[in-house]
């Protein structure tokens, strides 16, 4: 096994730039762009400061389709000579400006592509009103280059500010201080005074409103969402309260979330001062509100300490389940919690038998050296990584381990964090002497090791055993009809559709969607479930429904799986690829890249 743990590297290389930070580091960022929707392009400026190691004479930065026009220094001055390099393979292009010693900050002249990898243009038909077109875009991991000349890398961070022109009538929102109504004249200006990763630019541009849940948070959604969507994050101040209860000062100011159309190919994105979210998660009854948990937790696992480079995910992603976790289980009570934490840990059984338990991509520890990192990024970084966690908690207890996280959000907030460094702080700061503990966890075989390790937490949810046993009473004759599924909440519902055999007859699919609705339910992740089995029995009746669904939504999540499963068999193939030809439009790139590659 690998034993990395002694070196603290004070500067770790990030595969994924062609930055040369110790030379030359973005400060700050100014951008001035237009919102072009008839040419799906963005134009304008992106003014950078810089701070300058010796006598650097170049700073590079990472484009991907970006046309620069050309590069002024200073107050506009003289233009400077720059090049750009060969391109490569899902990072681009680097920029390379050569600098002279008077140079104290640059202005580049750019245009993004149509094609940009971060951004989905979407026309008015792909919205909920139906009558303004939308963009959005989603920067990590690596996408903010597509959109912004920067240094693209979890490592570098800085301050920002913008001024955005849009189409009168619409409103624009950023990873930043945000409007609360439209402009008279489609200007909107933002200034974001923390500095922050590139992958946490973000913008979104569309007929939206402002609706207040506090004094520090609220929802933005198209008008015809916006009640709805209000009605359901009602709880979101309890959360921020419960969170920063847990673990510390929230540091960003406001805390919104942005309702937005079908097609975002995520459930959420913890874009600084404003998630971006799905409305796949407006089930109706608030009972997908763990997503709106996750991204604010990210306001301290991710945001605040940053994982150094994409190696490091779990870094952000399994501490923020973790924290996630507690925060839903202030709200809602351990029982709520625990089938939480169950989902996740039947979805890594089921990305470690797919993935096979002994690839390197089941070690919480990524390599993604000239890979994508989208490639790399799967349930383990979240879900092993939450369980160590877990694990961790359960040695040493709740206290101790709440003072050792808190700590941790404090002692490096605004800065990055490496697996390694981690590991030495684990180590010092909660292990401290306790070589027993420390044995009992060997944190090094959960980090650098593939599988689930003996040693996994197991958890014992009641109401999940309740379900369990209504699925054998079915399976023994009883009509779906008479089980007793009285006040079953979603989780129970996810449970008891995962918990049915996989191979079904059309007799017993008919019985349990004419005693349930599954294929009618509004709810979107029992939809899934239930698409699953439809596929797996080939249960044609909800072939209708099935469209419906890969045409309206978007989320990879949802998207990926279900093609996937269509592609088992020859003729469902040829189905996948026809319901794609029309769907495919409708999705965004990240999703469009899985899916031609699934498909192909
Ligand atoms: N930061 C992620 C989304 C992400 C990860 C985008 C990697 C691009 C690359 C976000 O916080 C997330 O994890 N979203 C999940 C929801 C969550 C409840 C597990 C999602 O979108 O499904
Ligand atoms: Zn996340």
């Amino acid at each position: 096994m690998q034993t990395e743990t002694t070196t603290t590297p004070v500067l770790v290389k990030d595969p994924h730039t062609f930055a040369h930070p110790e030379e030359a580091v973005i400060k700050h960022l100014d951008l001035d762009l237009s919102v072009n929707f008839e040419k799906k392009i963005l134009t304008g400026t992106a003014r950078i400061q810089f701070e300058r190691k010796g006598d650097a004479s170049q700073i590079i930065l990472d484009t991907r389709d970006l046309t620069i026009q050309k590069v002024l220094m200073n107050d506009a001055e003289k233009p400077l000579a720059f090049e750009l390099g060969d391109t490569v393979p899902f990072l681009g292009r680097a920029l390379v400006v050569n600098l002279t010693p008077e140079t104290k900050f640059i202005t580049i002249y750019y245009t993004t592509s149509p094609d940009a990898g971060a951004l989905q243009w979407l026309s008015p038909e792909q919205t909920a009103g139906k009558k303004s077109p939308f963009l959005f875009t989603q920067s990590q991991a690596i996408l903010a280059r597509t959109w912004a000349p920067v240094q693209d890398s979890p490592g570098i961070r800085f301050t920002y500010s913008a001024t955005i022109h849009v189409p009168k009538g619409l409103m624009a929102v950023m990873s930043a201080e945000n409007p609360q109504q439209k402009s008279s004249d489609g200007i909107y200006h933002f200034k974001m005074p923390q500095p922050i990763p590139a992958y946490l630019l973000a913008l979104a541009v569309g007929d939206f409103t402002f609706k207040p849940l506090d004094k520090r948070t609220g929802v933005y959604a198209e008008p015809v969402t916006l009640e709805k969507a209000a009605w359901e994050f009602v709880d979101l101040p309890k959360m921020v309260d419960a969170a920063e209860k847990l673990y510390g000062p929230y540091a960003w100011g406001q805390y919104d979330l942005i309702v937005l159309p079908p097609s975002f190919p995520f459930g959420g994105m913890e874009n600084p001062r404003v998630t971006f979210a799905t409305p796949t998660i407006l089930a109706g009854d608030r009972s997908l509100t763990t997503l709106v948990a996750h991204e604010l937790a990210h306001s301290w696992s991710g945001n605040l300490v940053t994982n150094a480079t994409w190696n490091d995910f779990w870094m952000n992603e399994g501490f923020t389940v973790y924290f996630e976790n507690r925060i839903m289980e202030a709200l809602y009570g351990k029982d709520f919690s625990d089938m939480q934490s169950l989902l996740g840990f039947e979805d890594l059984k089921e990305t470690i038998a797919e993935l096979g338990d002994t690839s390197a991509d089941t070690h919480v520890k990524l390599n993604l050296v000239n890979r994508d990192p989208d490639d790399g990024m799967n349930d383990v970084a979240y879900e092993k990584g939450h369980f160590l966690l877990l694990l961790m908690e359960q040695t040493f207890g709740r206290e101790k381990f709440d003072v050792f996280l808190r700590n941790h959000f404090k002692n490096h907030a605004f800065q990055t964090i490496t697996t390694e460094q981690f590991i030495e702080e684990y180590n010092h700061d909660l292990v401290a002497g306790d070589t027993a503990a420390a044995k009992k966890i060997d944190i090094e075989r959960w980090i650098y090791g593939p599988g689930i390790p003996d040693n996994c937490p197991v958890i014992h949810s009641v109401r999940f055993e309740a379900v369990e046993k209504q699925v054998e009473a079915w399976k023994n004759g009883t009509a779906a009809a008479a089980l007793n599924t009285k006040n079953y909440s979603t989780n129970e519902w996810l449970r008891f559709l995962r918990y049915l055999p996989s191979s079904l007859t059309e007799k017993q699919m008919k019985d349990l969607d004419d005693a349930f609705h599954f294929s009618k339910t509004g709810n979107s992740e029992i939809l899934f479930c239930w698409l699953e089995l439809v596929i797996a029995n080939k249960y044609t009746i909800n072939y209708p429904a099935l469209k419906e669904f890969l045409f309206q939504v978007g989320r990879r999540k949802f998207v990926k799986p279900l093609y996937a499963d269509l592609a088992k068999t020859p003729e469902g193939k040829i189905l996948a690829k026809e319901i794609y030809a029309k769907a495919r439009p409708n999705y965004h790139s990240i999703t469009q890249a899985t899916i031609d590659e699934l498909l192909n």
